[in-house]
């Protein structure tokens, strides 16, 4: 997106000074087609009746555009609209309409809508993409889908979600790219590249929207929406940095979290929204709360009462509200009683417009007819770009004596509810994908021409139909189950207290095992989950989270060795739920857990994940030599030779970890700092480097000045965050 030209920022300022004082504060409403002219349902509580099963997709479609009568009202009423959440474009032409030519100033309203990961053209949830630990590929998917949602009239996604993720019990580890912040940071650059940055046609770039700020995933016993107490140099060192990435690259918005940081609710903290975010950080674009965040603060016991709320939010920096009408309702009494100043609505106003302008919406506000169908049919490239992401994200985790890939020829049970559940392959966050586009594992399976037969057997929620274990033992060589969770597992207020194999399904593998036939489990989940018995008992497992559209044709793919997999794992898996919060870069205790008993350790579990961070196999094998560090003036080169030993062509990622020896600040274990993602004939050998900035050596104290101390630091080397070579260098700055 340009930034503003000089005409635009006129007109804005001439706006602004025609502008009502219900007119400015309309600007700052974001409301939800469900809540629009009386129906007394929310949005998220539709989403919960989809999800649950009370209304059915199409029904939940049919709700969010049959609003669209009541709409005409509440876009005119006092000082109107400035956004709404809908992916309808006909409807947002409907609204649009009343917005441009019956307003007196005819300003447009902008769509918004959470296009998380792909809008027609889902990909892998972000865990798994960002597990490619290729940027371009997240770039692509992010263009794509701004394409594909701008054509239905969306110019804004709610994305990219770029909160760290340490605890596998919180559900919303699906949306976002792992546990962390450097690869968060290049995840946050390349979407908002993606969705932003290529305005060539003004009819296919939207704005990002980093959430939720800040801190979100450090919720308390990974329950959702809970309290979060922490340092502020572990805030900034590590919960920030995505979201300052995202700034650096432009991002247009940035949405509030839920959860109160050290006592303030994100939603009205002055720190973190103003101090950080538009003083430091030098944001220009507007902050959104999250959904009816601004009332709960009167629950969380941080604002009196509406007009409080209004009144702290607005003071504090948030610049419009989703879904509470609170600031329309309040914010002129407020400004009158001297609550409120007129320079910081006036402030709000200009965000908004300025980014409504760099979108193009004053001059092209409609989704004009052939744009609506462009993507009926989805584009062969899009298609393409489904399956490359979902073959690369998939991580092989286990697999003893080389028992994958598998011969076609192999008789295959294929079992598991799951493997033939169109919505399943979406994930959690997908509500414009279309059942149609989506090819699960068992039709992956049946495309690639496999001998296989299909048993259900159980689904995550299910009993186990014995019968049908007992044919599908009898009729293959080999047994492959797919187990995991559901979608609706994962995601928003989909927490979990015991993250082990939901229901009956590790029951189902132990029947499956019995049989003495080899069993493969593939793994179709949106968060770590905890696979000590499965790891010590299965000879293979495949990680295949929900993979997006093509997540059949990728996983068949891999599973005969027509891909070779080299996805690698972004958050840690524990071996118990017990071990949570659990990440490979935390800092490092003056007693570190071992053998011993006064150690930080569990006197009933390891000390060590079952699978690190970083950690994914392949069906060939590397070796890692000869570690050299060559010190520059501004830089470390870190080189080391990677050859392919296996029998075929393969691709591994080197990444490069950080410990920093003794510092004024205890530091990580190790922290990612680079990484490069090289493919290599069987037999290939090369000398791989990757560069490291002395800049990037510091780190943030408590009051944010960021140190840069001399001394010893170890550098790693490896494909994975624990086996990896390392040399100590002694570095000034
Ligand atoms: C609540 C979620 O926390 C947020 O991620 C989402 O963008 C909004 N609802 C709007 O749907």
């Amino acid at each position: 997106m340009k930034p503003l030209t000089r005409e635009q920022e006129e007109k804005i300022e001439y706006l602004i000074s025609e502008m009502t004082i219900e007119e400015k504060i309309g600007q700052l409403n974001q409301i939800s087609p469900s809540i629009v002219g009386g129906f007394d349902v929310s949005f998220e509580e539709l989403i919960e009746m989809m999800t649950d099963g009370r209304i059915s997709k199409e029904e939940f479609g049919r709700i969010m555009a049959g609003a669209k009568q009541d709409y005409h009202d509440d876009v005119n009423r006092a000082g109107g609209l400035s956004s709404v959440l809908i992916s309808d474009p006909e409807t947002c032409n409907t609204l649009q309409k009343i917005a441009v030519e019956e307003t007196r100033l005819g300003i447009p309203l902008i769509f918004g809508f959470d296009v998380i990961h792909g809008f027609r053209t889902v990909v892998p949830i972000a865990p798994a993409e960002a597990g490619t630990f290729e940027p371009e590929l997240m770039e692509k998917s992010a263009r794509i889908a701004a394409k594909e949602s701008r054509a239905s009239g969306i110019a804004w996604h709610f994305s990219p979600m770029v909160d760290i993720s340490r605890d596998a019990r919180w559900g919303r580890v699906s949306e976002g790219p792992g546990e962390d912040p450097y690869l968060a940071s290049v995840f946050a650059r390349a979407k908002v590249r993606g969705q932003q940055n290529d305005d060539s046609d003004p009819s296919t770039y939207v704005a990002s929207c980093l959430k939720h700020y800040v801190a979100y995933g450090a919720c308390e016993s990974g329950r959702d929406y809970n309290t979060v107490s922490m340092a502020r140099s572990m805030l900034y060192n590590t919960y920030l940095p995505p979201f300052k990435a995202g700034v650096e690259e432009g991002a247009a918005t940035v949405m509030a979290s839920f959860n109160d940081l050290n006592g303030v609710p994100c939603t009205m903290n002055p720190f973190t929204l103003r101090t950080v975010l538009k003083d430091a950080y030098g944001f220009e674009g507007f902050v959104v709360s999250d959904a009816n965040a601004i009332k709960e603060c009167i629950i969380h016991g941080y604002a009196e009462d509406e007009q409080d709320a209004a009144a702290k939010a607005l003071a504090a920096g948030m610049d419009m509200d989703m879904g509470t009408w609170i600031y329309s309702k309040e914010l002129k009494q407020a400004a009158k009683d001297g609550r409120v100043q007129m320079k910081d609505l006036d402030e709000a106003v200009r965000r908004v417009l300025g980014i409504k302008m760099r979108l193009g919406l004053f001059d092209r506000p409609y989704v004009s007819e052939e744009e609506m169908h462009r993507y009926d049919t989805l584009p062969e490239e899009h298609l393409a770009h489904a399956l490359e992401t979902a073959e690369k994200s998939i991580v092989l985790l286990k697999n003893d004596g080389d028992l994958l890939p598998l011969d076609k020829k192999k008789k295959i049970s294929l079992i598991g509810a799951l493997a033939d559940m169109k919505e399943e392959v979406l994930g959690s966050w997908a509500m414009s994908g279309r059942v149609q586009d989506c090819v699960t594992i068992r039709e992956g399976l049946e495309q690639a021409s496999a001998c296989m037969e299909y048993f259900p057997c159980c689904a995550p929620d299910g009993e186990i139909n014995e019968e049908e274990v007992r044919n599908a033992i009898a009729a293959g060589e080999v047994l492959v189950a797919v187990v995991g969770e559901y979608a609706s597992m994962s995601g928003e207020a989909s927490s979990r207290a015991d993250i082990t194999l939901p229901g009956k399904q590790q029951e189902l593998l132990k029947m499956l095992l019995a049989s003495g036939k080899p069993v493969i489990a593939l793994l179709m989940n949106g968060r770590p989950l905890a696979l000590a018995w499965e790891a010590e008992h299965l000879p293979a497992i495949v990680e295949c989270w929900h993979l997006g559209i093509q997540m059949g044709s990728a996983v068949a793919r891999v599973l005969f060795g027509d891909v070779n997999p080299g996805g690698k794992l972004t958050c840690t898996f524990p071996a118990m739920t017990g071990q949570c919060p659990m990440y490979y870069n935390a800092p490092k205790t003056g007693r570190p857990g071992s053998k011993s008993k006064f150690t930080s350790r569990y006197l009933d579990a390891p000390v060590e994940p079952l699978y690190p961070f970083g950690f994914g196999l392949s069906y060939t094998s590397f070796a890692w030599s000869d570690m050299k560090v060559k010190e520059n003036t501004d830089t470390l080169e870190v080189t080391v030779t990677l050859e392919n030993t296996g029998d075929r062509r393969g691709s591994e990622v080197v990444q490069l970890y950080m410990h920093d020896v003794a510092a004024s600040l205890v530091r990580p274990k190790k922290e990612l700092k680079g990484f490069c993602k090289v493919t290599l004939d069987s037999g290939e050998k090369r000398d791989v480097t990757v560069s490291l900035e002395k800049a990037q050596m510091g780190f943030y104290d408590d009051d944010m000045n960021y140190r840069l101390e001399d001394g010893k630091f170890i550098l790693y080397v490896g494909g994975n965050s624990r086996d990896c070579l390392s040399e100590t260098v002694d570095v000034k700055f």
